[in-house]
């Protein structure tokens, strides 16, 4: 029986909430183009193009009709219930874990909810468009103020803790992610080198697929109860 889990989620897990997913058919970066809207070269010579990409995503998120789905609240249920340690990383910038009431939660690639003035680096709750005008309440600068996302070319966040709990993890699962961004694809293979199992819930097979030593391909509202209710019978009384 494990005692030390790492989950590393991606947008897959959010699909079934109404969030689309990046690389699916459909996904977000077939309608935008990376470049364009994800580096902090497209945010310097376009701002407004970039605001207005994450003020839609910002909105969406905020809208009734998305809300955490069996997935998210399978995964808070069982860490709450879990005698062992637990650590939910996530690549997603929604808060669909938080508000399942996931607790120990790392938001890698930043959170579409918060805001980071580029002049002070202060961080704010952020539930309303941005743009040139916006004021940091912080230090007062206008125009400073971006979406606290890690665009591509930037470091993630968190990463210290979570290479610690990676090499600390004996079980290690994937879920609703294509790994095909690091240094999150990477960690499957972290948590290998320290003997952990690894498994991959997702619906269809990722780019590291093979470094896994167990799967489930399905939805993620099906295959993430089942999988995490399969392990906590497993828990002792
Ligand atoms: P992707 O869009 O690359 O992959 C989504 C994965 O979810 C795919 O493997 C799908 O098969 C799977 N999937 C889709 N619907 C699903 C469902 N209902 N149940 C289970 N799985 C499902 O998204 P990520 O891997 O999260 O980074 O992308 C990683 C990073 O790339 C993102 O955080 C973002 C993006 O560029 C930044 O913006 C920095």
């Amino acid at each position: 029986m494990p005692s030390n889990i790492v989950v590393l989620s991606g947008a897959g897990i959010s699909a079934e909430s109404g969030l689309q997913t990046f690389r699916d058919s459909g996904g977000l970066w077939e309608g935008h183009r990376v470049e364009d809207v994800a580096t902090p070269e497209a945010f310097a010579n376009n701002p407004g193009k970039v605001q207005y990409f994450y003020n839609l995503r910002r909105r969406q998120l905020q809208s009734p009709e998305v809300q955490c789905n069996a997935a998210h609240s399978a995964l808070a249920d069982f860490e709450r219930r879990w005698p062992g340690e637990f650590c939910l990383v996530t690549q997603n910038v929604d808060d669909l874990h938080q508000r399942a009431g996931s607790r120990r939660v790392l938001p890698m690639h930043g959170e579409l909810l918060r805001s980071r003035c580029s002049a002070c680096a202060a961080l704010a709750t952020c539930t309303i468009d941005l743009d040139q005008h916006s004021r940091c309440e912080s230090c007062n600068s206008i125009g400073t103020l971006r979406p606290h996302v890690v665009w591509f070319g930037e470091m993630p966040l968190y990463m210290d803790e979570i290479e610690q709990a990676l090499a600390a993890c004996d079980l290690f699962v994937s879920i609703g992610t294509s790994a095909a961004v690091y240094p999150a694809a990477g960690f499957t293979q972290i948590a290998r080198s320290v003997g952990a199992r690894t498994v991959e819930l997702n619906l269809e097979p990722g780019h590291t697929a093979a470094l896994f030593d167990e799967s489930a391909y399905g939805a993620a509202t099906n295959i993430v109860p089942q999988y995490f209710s399969g392990l906590l019978a497993q828990a002792p009384r």
